[in-house]
C-alpha cells in the first residue's frame, strides 16, 4: 500500500459560529507545514505564546511554517504549569507585545497544552481590545477539548478559570505527531476528556473508547486519529449550539465541579486538571446511580474504564465540608445552589442542583 492510510489523512471539521467560525484540522505533520495556516490572516508580526518545555520543541518548526505570512515572527516564552496559569504570567505576554511593537493586526499563535492555550487565547482577547488568535495544541487534551470553543482564562487563587473571556480563535491545528513527545501522565489526563463525551454524548464512542484504551495509551496515531476527531466533531457541536454556556454546553463540565474542587483543594498543578476530572466523572457517575438515573452498574463501568486510562478513581481526603466550600465557588452555580452535571441516560446528561447530604454522601463513598 502506498501512502497514508486513509484514518490519518488530513481531516477538516468547522465549528459554525455564523461569522466566527472556523476550521479545525487534524492530522500527523501540520504543525510544520505552511499550507496548515494557509487563509488564516496576514500580518507584519505575529507571536508564537509557548511555554519553557514545548518551545524548544516545536516552536522552531512553527515559526518556519509562518515565515512567508509574517515578517517577523517572535516567540514568547512562559514558565510551564498550570500554577503559572495567572496574572503576573499574563502580564508577561502583554509586556512582551508592547515591547516588540505588536500591533492590533498581530497574530498570536498558542503553542502548547490547554495552560498556554487558555492564556494566549485571554491575551488575545485583551490585547489592544482583541487580535487574532490560532490554536496549535500540543497535548492530547488540548487536542480534544481545549483549543475548541473560545473558552480562555486564568486562575484566581478562590476558583479555577474565574478571569477569563470567551474568544474564538481563527483555526485550530492539531497535529498528532506532536503527540509522541508528550509524558505518560499527560496522556492519561488528555483521556479523561475524552472519555466524558461516550456518557455525555456517544454511547457508541464510549463503546469504542472501551475497546481501544490500549492503543490510544500505545500512541497509534489511528486510533488517536480517531479519539481526537470524534471528541472535536462532539464539541464542535455542543459550541455550535450554545457558544457562552446559557444552557447546553454545561454538559461538557461532567466530572468538573467535583474535579475543579480537587485541583483547587490540593493546590493547582499537584493533580493534572485531567487527573482531576477522570476522577471527578466517578464521583459524578456515583451521584448519577445515587439520584436514581443510572444503575450502579454504570458506576463501575466508569471507574474501570478510567482506571484503565491511568487515571486516579479515588479523591484526595480533603474532607466534605472542604469539597462543599471548594464547590460553591463555580460558574454553574445559581443562586448559592451548587449545581451538577448527570448522566440522566447513557448519551444524555443534564445540570441539577443537589441537596447538600447527597453531595457528602458522594464524597464519602469516593473519597479515600
Ligand atoms: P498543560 O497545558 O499544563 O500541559 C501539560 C504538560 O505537558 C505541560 O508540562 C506542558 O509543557 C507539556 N507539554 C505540552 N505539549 C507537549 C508535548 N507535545 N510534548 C511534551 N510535553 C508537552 O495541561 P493540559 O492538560 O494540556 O491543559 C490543562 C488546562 O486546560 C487546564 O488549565 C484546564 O483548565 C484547561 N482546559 C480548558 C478548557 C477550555 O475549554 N478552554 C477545557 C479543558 C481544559
Ligand atoms: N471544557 C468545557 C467547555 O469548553 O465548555
Amino acid at each position: 500500500m502506498h501512502g497514508r492510510p486513509s484514518s490519518l489523512l488530513p481531516q477538516t471539521l468547522t465549528v459554525q459560529l455564523a461569522e466566527r467560525s472556523y476550521p479545525i484540522l487534524i492530522g500527523p505533520g501540520l504543525l510544520g507545514s505552511a499550507d496548515s495556516y494557509a487563509g488564516l490572516p496576514r500580518s507584519r508580526m505575529a507571536a508564537i505564546v509557548s511555554n519553557e518545555t514545548v518551545a524548544p520543541l516545536y516552536a522552531q518548526a512553527l515559526a518556519d511554517a509562518l515565515a512567508a505570512r509574517h515578517e517577523r515572527v517572535i516567540q514568547v516564552v512562559l514558565p510551564d504549569g498550570e500554577v503559572h496559569k495567572d496574572w503576573p504570567t499574563l502580564d508577561r505576554i502583554f509586556d512582551a507585545l508592547l515591547a516588540e511593537g505588536c500591533d492590533r493586526q498581530t497574530v498570536l499563535y498558542a503553542l502548547g497544552g490547554g495552560v498556554v492555550g487558555d492564556m494566549t487565547g485571554f491575551a488575545a482577547a485583551c490585547y489592544m481590545r482583541g487580535v487574532p488568535f490560532v490554536q496549535v495544541p500540543t497535548t492530547l487534551l488540548a487536542q480534544v477539548d481545549s483549543s475548541v470553543g473560545g473558552k480562555t482564562a486564568i486562575n484566581h487563587p478562590r476558583g479555577k478559570n474565574m478571569i477569563g473571556a470567551f474568544y474564538q480563535p481563527q483555526a485550530v491545528v492539531c497535529d498528532l505527531d506532536v503527540l509522541d513527545t508528550l509524558p505518560e501522565r499527560e496522556l492519561s489526563a488528555g483521556l479523561a476528556e475524552v472519555i466524558k463525551y461516550g456518557p455525555i454524548a456517544d454511547p457508541a464512542f464510549l463503546d469504542w473508547i472501551e475497546a481501544n484504551i490500549a492503543a490510544l495509551r500505545a500512541r497509534d496515531k489511528a486510533a488517536l486519529a480517531h479519539a481526537v476527531r470524534r471528541s472535536c466533531e462532539i464539541k464542535a457541536w455542543v459550541v455550535g449550539q450554545d457558544e457562552r454556556e446559557s444552557g447546553l454546553r454545561a454538559i461538557l463540565n461532567f466530572g468538573h465541579t467535583f474535579g475543579h474542587a480537587i485541583e483547587a483543594g490540593l493546590g493547582y498543578g499537584h493533580w493534572l486538571h485531567g487527573e482531576a476530572v477522570g476522577c471527578g466523572m466517578v464521583m459524578a457517575s456515583e451521584l448519577s446511580a445515587r439520584l436514581g438515573l443510572m444503575p450502579a452498574s454504570f458506576v463501575d463501568r466508569m471507574r474501570r474504564l478510567i482506571e484503565r486510562a491511568g487515571l486516579p478513581v479515588q479523591g484526595p481526603p480533603l474532607g466534605a465540608s472542604r469539597y462543599l466550600d471548594l464547590m460553591r465557588v463555580d460558574k454553574k452555580n445559581e443562586g448559592g445552589q451548587i449545581r451538577f452535571v448527570v448522566i440522566e441516560a447513557l448519551g444524555r446528561a443534564g445540570l441539577r442542583a443537589v441537596p447538600d447530604a447527597l453531595v457528602v454522601e458522594v464524597i464519602e463513598a469516593c473519597t479515600a
